[in-house]
């Protein structure tokens, strides 16, 4: 059976799926509205400090397990262990509870794709999108259109599924950023949007911001729920971890800058507020594509942006359960998306539902959604990402001389896997519970 396990094409396609995995809402939706929040330039500087340095040790230490055991995140666990088959187990399960809510709003991106296309001259979009996630049959459809799109791919399998989506949608998804990007900087008094990214004010610098670009950084790059685990453990060749991580990790930072470039000198050039939160994108940017020449033609190119993004980082978050229910329980992948498509729905209609008539059913005090958010960035993440790391430098004694050339930088990766970075995740577990 082991030798029938699927895997990359070549080391290429294995890179781009793993980018199209990072590249997602995080970079185009969420990273501008965090930066937005927290101050612009400056939690730029603290964010890649952060994402270049802390976040390289587990993004090798997740590559490298999945490579090593060429398992599905339980059987990779259970192979040093077979207590820790239930460890293991917290990956699939933190990918499921992730997707039904990042579904939701890979729902949204779909109907302003559609609203787009039909021209309706819609003049208070803050009170749209309200009213929109509050109606409670279009919605699910769109959930559960998105879901059915990503989840078509992940059935098609490794070659035909995954890396025929990334190699089309990835491309497509960088022209249409070039050309918005473009678009963006020509409006007037687009500078001042520049300035707001990359001019940082010290004086505004906060020990919250490092929590937060932490928290940022590991859900870019897909750590902590098994994907990129799964995707490394489809690695045949002996292609360097560490290069794969860093080519991971500069692209990731390049697009989210990317996004920022292109959002805010369009946001500044309106005299808006970049720090509008998660409405950012639904509610702003809509406003200002119905001022500008071609509006609608923009509106659609963005939202297909988003969309592209957000499907091939969907598609890799179901692979981490499609393998274990393919290797694990020797389902066919048919079979597998099958199940998991009415195991999400059973999370995902309520997530979505949450936003109107279930907004009431509260957990810990949160809706189904915001607990979903809550208990995935603050609990689960941190905790996949700690185990993974402990697993990678005290069983498996992966060990920075093996990839590194430079000693000093070696033993500093030692160090990072083995002690360093599981305290500073431990760190972010207790306060973002506190
Ligand atoms: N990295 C993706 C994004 O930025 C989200 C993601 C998280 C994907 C975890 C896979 C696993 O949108």
């Amino acid at each position: 059976m082991e030798n029938q396990r699927p895997s990359w094409t070549s080391r290429g396609t294995f890179i781009l799926a793993a980018v199209g995995s990072a590249v997602g809402l995080g970079n185009i939706w969420r990273f501008p509205y965090i930066m937005g929040q927290n101050g612009g330039a400056i939690f730029l500087v603290i964010y890649l400090l952060i994402i270049m340095t802390i976040c390289f040790v587990p993004l090798v230490a997740e590559l490298s397990t999945g490579k090593i055991t060429q398992k599905e995140c339980i059987g990779a666990f259970e192979s040093v262990n077979p207590k820790f088959k239930f460890i293991g187990a917290l990956n699939p399960i933190t990918g499921i509870l992730i997707i039904s809510f990042y579904f939701v709003v890979g729902g949204w991106i779909l109907n302003y794709i559609c609203l787009g296309f039909s021209k309706c001259g819609i003049s208070d979009y803050g009170n749209y999108f309200t009213q929109f996630t509050q109606a409670p049959v279009a919605n699910c459809l769109y959930t559960l259109i998105f879901l059915f799109i990503c989840m078509f791919f992940t059935a098609r399998g490794i070659k035909k599924g995954i890396e025929f989506a990334n190699n089309v949608l990835m491309p497509l998804f960088a022209l249409i950023l070039i050309f918005l990007i473009i678009s963006s900087l020509q409006l007037p008094n687009a500078h001042l949007g520049l300035e707001y990214m990359f001019k940082p004010d010290f004086s505004k610098i906060n020990p919250h911001m490092f929590l937060v670009a932490l928290g940022q950084a590991l859900f870019t790059l897909s750590i902590g729920m098994g994907a990129l685990f799964t995707y490394g453990s489809y690695i045949k060749e002996d292609s360097s971890i560490a290069k794969s991580a860093y080519t991971i990790i500069f692209s990731d930072t390049f697009f989210a800058l990317l996004a920022g470039i292109m959002i805010f000198p369009a946001i500044f050039s309106f005299g808006l507020q970049p720090d509008s939160g998660a409405g950012l994108v639904f509610v702003t940017l809509p406003y200002i594509f119905a001022q500008i020449p071609n509006g609608n033609l923009v509106s659609i190119l963005f939202f297909f942006l988003l969309a592209a993004a957000a499907i091939t980082s969907g598609i890799s978050m179901l692979e981490v359960s499609a393998a274990v229910f393919t290797e694990r329980f020797k389902l066919s992948r048919i079979k597998a998306c099958v199940l998991l498509f009415f195991l999400i729905s059973l999370l995902a209609i309520p997530a979505t539902l949450s936003f109107g008539i279930l907004g009431d059913m509260k957990i810990i005090g949160k809706t189904v959604f915001e607990f979903l958010d809550f208990i995935t960035s603050n609990l689960l993440m941190p905790l996949n990402t700690f185990f993974v790391c402990i697993l990678a430098g005290w069983f498996l004694k992966i060990k920075g001389e093996t990839f590194l050339k430079n000693k000093f930088f070696a033993k500093v990766f030692d160090i990072g896997l083995k002690y360093a970075v599981p305290a500073i995740l431990l760190g972010l577990l207790y306060i973002g519970l506190k």
